[in-house]
């Protein structure tokens, strides 16, 4: 498989006053080009974490992390990547199309190109009717369908998206899906978090199940049987790796 994205022996410390937190311990996986992979685990296991290290917010202690082959101290790891963090926290008082605007300009695209691309992200998103309202004045889906919006203004080879279904109605959710889905069908490789477990048995190729800084299974959602054969949904399968059954 043609990894776009490599990870090895990954191990992360908050060191915070007298306390610290390991995070992430010997996290070790790839992701090939061209697939979905889920990212799951209980609140608390490290997802947050590694994406932070991915797109260099937090910097690598131990281990090492390849973005098509490169470190992500470097600058360039990230001009092929679309990020969607956890928590949409932008500026509240620009409108949408500003804010796109703003992005495509960060990334070096020029005016002309932007003036068609941004209505076709507001649209892509159902922001189209909000595109000129300030921020400030959003519900949070509006937030979470804004920063997705924001995380496709590059045209990026990667995607990596932390809780992007969080706060979405089903239709919304649905639209989503279908957007994710046709990026795999050009090519595009998908690496997001999510608790919406049937959500993320729906569009993943693979997913893998992290609790407490370790990642306890890497599985093709395809292939997820129970020892006596039978199909198993993801959500049982996750409980049962969980809990430790
Ligand atoms: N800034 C920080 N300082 C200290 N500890 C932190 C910090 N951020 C995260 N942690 C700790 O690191 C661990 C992993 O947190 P992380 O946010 O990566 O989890 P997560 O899998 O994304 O959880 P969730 O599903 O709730 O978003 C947790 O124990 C958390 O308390
Ligand atoms: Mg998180």
């Amino acid at each position: 498989m043609n990894k776009i994205l490599s990870i090895k022996n990954l191990n992360y410390t908050y060191k915070t006053g007298r306390y610290s937190v390991p995070a992430l311990i010997d996290l070790t996986f790839d992701v090939a080009e061209g697939e979905i992979f889920g990212f799951i685990g209980p609140n608390g296991a490290g997802k947050t974490t590694t994406i932070k290290i991915l797109l260099n917010i937090l910097e690598i202690q131990k281990g090492e992390v390849l973005l098509s082959g490169k470190f992500p101290s470097r600058t360039d790891s990230r001009e092929e990547i679309g990020y969607m963090p956890e928590i949409a926290n932008y500026y509240w008082y620009l409108t949408p199309r500003e804010l796109l605007n703003m992005y495509g300009r960060i990334f070096g695209i020029d005016k002309i190109t932007l003036k068609t691309k941004v209505p076709v992200l507001l649209n892509l998103v159902g922001l189209e009717n909000a595109g000129d309202r300030i921020m400030r004045t959003f519900s949070k889906g509006m937030m979470q369908k804004i920063s997705f919006a924001q995380a496709l203004i590059n045209d990026p080879k990667l995607l990596i998206l932390d809780e992007p279904m969080g706060g979405l109605d089903p239709v919304s959710r649905k639209k989503m899906r279908d957007v994710i889905l046709e990026l795999r069908s050009q090519g595009k490789t998908i690496f997001f978090s999510s608790h919406e477990l049937s959500e993320v048995e729906l569009i993943s190729d693979r997913i893998g199940i992290l609790n407490n800084g370790s990642l306890l299974a890497v599985a093709s959602t395809k292939n997820l049987l129970t020892n006596k054969g039978t199909s198993q949904s993801l959500e049982h399968y996750f409980l049962d790796i969980i809990t430790n059954k």
